[in-house]
């Protein structure tokens, strides 16, 4: 099953991001594909707005990893961007949020190709396809159910 929308601004696209952590069930892994610019950074931000985070959320390019706190559920945001394999992410300690037998709340990635292996088999895969300067389309489908 694959939910497709289209988006012809930021606001639209984390206003679907919002609705979507609104409706989710917990704990969720979200793995974001899509060029860059394409609008994974964006979609996280409405993402958090969904769960009631309050904070900035800023691109964990260099960090690795934001975590945000202070919503209904923890918020996980990864950027892979500058990570090269799967054990440069277990070595960072990684492992723990991509586990659904503890994560509490959800875990969103951006680059997760670069550390392939890394998510369990039950995730969203969300894509996002620039049109043009101003529209996406957003792709959602659940990964790993039977
Ligand atoms: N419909 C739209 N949805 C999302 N972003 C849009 C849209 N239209 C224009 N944009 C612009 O596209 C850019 C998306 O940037 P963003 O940082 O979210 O991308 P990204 O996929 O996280 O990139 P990176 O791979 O560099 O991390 C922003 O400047 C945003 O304003
Ligand atoms: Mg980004």
């Amino acid at each position: 099953m694959k939910l497709k929308v289209k988006t012809s601004s930021p606001q639209e696209t984390m206003s679907v991001a919002e609705k979507l952590a609104r409706s989710l069930g917990y704990p969720a892994v979200i793995s974001l594909i899509g060029d860059l610019g394409a609008g994974k950074t964006t979609f996280t931000k409405g993402f958090a707005r969904g769960l009631d985070i309050k904070e900035n959320i800023t691109s964990p390019t260099f960090t690795i990893m934001n975590e945000y706190l202070s919503g209904r559920k923890p918020l996980y945001h990864f950027d892979m961007y500058r990570l090269g394999s799967l054990d440069e992410a277990l070595e960072l300690g990684f492992g723990e949020y991509f586990d659904l037998t503890t994560l509490k709340g959800a875990s969103i990635v951006e680059w997760a190709e670069n550390t392939k292996g890394l998510l369990p088999e039950r995730h969203f895969e969300i894509t996002i396809t620039k049109l043009n300067e101003n529209e996406r389309e957003i792709s959602v489908e659940p990964k790993g159910l039977v």
